[in-house]
C-alpha cells in the first residue's frame, strides 16, 4: 500500500521510518511525487496543501495526524473517502497534563505570583481556596478533553462538562444543548474549551457566553482559535469580568507581533503546544489503524455532517 505523506510539520525522522516500515512492513509511506498520483492508496496528513488529494484518483482512506479536522474538511475538493483521526494516548495524555497544569496555575494564583516576582515584590495572597471550592467547566469531552476532566476531579474540584450528546462521566455533571451550556456557565470559576472548530462551535467563546461567567472567571482555550472571538475576550479582560486567560490556539497562528494579546498582562500564551506528540508515538497508532481499515473495522471516523 502506498501512503501519501503530506504533513509539513510532522518531523518524521529516519528513526520514525525505520519503526514505521518495522511495524507495517507491506506499506511505503511515499513523499510528494516520488510516485504517479494514481498507485496512492492512503494519506497520511496534517495540514495537506489543499486541493492536492483530489489527484489521488485510488484513494481509499485518509490518516489525520492532527485532531482537528476543520482546516482539512474545508478543501472542497476532498476526496469523499473515510477520515482516520490518529488520536494517540501520548496525545491525550500531554493534553491533560497541560489542562491539569494551566488549572492549578490559575486556582492557586500562580500567575499573579509570577507577576510578582517579575517586580521583586514578596507578597502573600490571600490564603489558598480548596480545590472542592471551585467549579471547572470543560467544553468537549472527547479523546482529549474527557482524561482532562477526569484528572481534574480526581483532584477535588468540582467538574462540569458539555458536549454534544449526551454523557454519563461518575461524579462529574454533563450538560448538552444550549440550555445545558448556560447552566453550566452559571457558577463556572475555570472554563476550558477543547471543542473542535466546526459550523456550530465558530465564536462560541464570545461576549454572550462571557457575560454568563461570574465575574472574576478564567478561560483557557486549548480547541481551536477561531472558536473565540479575540476581541470579545480582550473586552472582557479590559472590564474585569473575566480575570485570566490562558490562550495555545489563535484564529491567526502564529499570532502576529503586533497583536494585543501578546502583550495583555492578564493572558498568558503558548504556542499551540498543549497536546502536540513525537512523531514516534504515532507509529504503533498508524500501524493499528491500517490493520484495522484492512479488516474493515475503521477507527474513529470524522463524521463529515457534524464537522469533527
Ligand atoms: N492545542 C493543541 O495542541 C491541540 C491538540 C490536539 C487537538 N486539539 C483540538 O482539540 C479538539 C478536540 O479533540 P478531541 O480528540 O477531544 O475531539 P473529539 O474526540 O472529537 O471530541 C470533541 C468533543 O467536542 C464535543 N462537541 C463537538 N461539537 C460540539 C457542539 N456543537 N456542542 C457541544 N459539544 C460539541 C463532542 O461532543 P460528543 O462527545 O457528543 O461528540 C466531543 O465531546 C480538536 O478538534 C482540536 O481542534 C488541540
Amino acid at each position: 500500500v502506498n501512503i501519501l505523506l503530506l504533513a509539513p510539520q510532522f518531523e518524521c525522522s529516519d528513526t520514525w521510518r525505520i519503526a514505521m516500515a518495522a511495524a507495517a512492513p507491506d506499506v511505503a509511506i511515499v513523499a510528494d511525487g516520488d510516485v504517479d498520483s494514481a498507485v496512492i492508496e492512503g494519506a497520511l496528513v496534517d495540514e495537506p496543501p489543499p486541493g492536492r488529494l483530489q489527484y489521488c484518483t485510488n484513494l481509499r482512506f485518509i490518516l489525520s495526524l492532527s485532531a482537528g479536522v476543520d482546516s482539512l474538511l474545508a478543501d472542497p475538493t476532498l476526496p469523499a473517502v473515510p477520515i482516520v483521526r490518529l488520536v494517540n494516548t501520548e496525545m491525550s495524555a500531554l493534553m491533560r497534563e497541560y489542562i491539569v497544569y494551566q488549572v492549578l496555575r490559575l486556582h492557586r494564583r500562580f500567575d499573579e505570583t509570577e507577576a510578582l516576582q517579575r517586580d521583586r515584590r514578596w507578597v502573600w495572597l490571600s490564603s489558598a481556596a480548596s480545590a472542592a471550592s471551585r467549579v471547572v467547566s470543560v467544553l468537549g469531552v472527547g479523546h482529549l478533553g474527557r482524561p482532562a476532566a477526569e484528572a481534574l476531579q480526581s483532584l477535588g474540584f468540582q467538574v462540569r462538562v458539555w458536549s454534544r450528546t449526551p454523557k454519563q462521566i461518575p461524579g462529574i455533571r454533563c450538560f448538552t444543548g444550549i440550555d445545558g451550556l448556560h447552566t453550566l456557565l452559571a457558577g463556572t470559576d475555570i472554563l476550558v474549551s477543547v471543542l473542535p472548530l466546526t459550523p456550530d462551535t465558530m465564536d462560541i467563546l464570545s461576549e454572550d457566553l462571557f457575560r454568563r461567567l461570574p465575574v472574576g472567571a478564567s478561560i483557557i482555550n486549548v480547541g481551536r482559535g477561531a472558536c473565540l472571538r479575540e476581541d470579545d475576550l480582550l473586552n472582557a479582560l479590559d472590564s474585569g469580568h473575566l480575570a485570566h486567560a490562558t490562550l495555545d490556539v489563535f484564529a491567526v497562528e502564529p499570532l502576529p507581533d503586533e497583536h494585543p494579546l501578546w502583550r495583555h498582562p492578564r493572558v498568558t500564551i503558548t504556542p499551540h503546544t498543549a497536546a502536540y506528540p513525537e512523531p514516534e508515538s504515532f507509529v504503533k497508532t498508524i500501524a493499528t489503524a491500517l490493520t484495522r481499515i484492512r479488516e474493515g473495522d475503521i477507527p474513529t471516523v470524522v463524521d463529515r455532517l457534524h464537522g469533527y
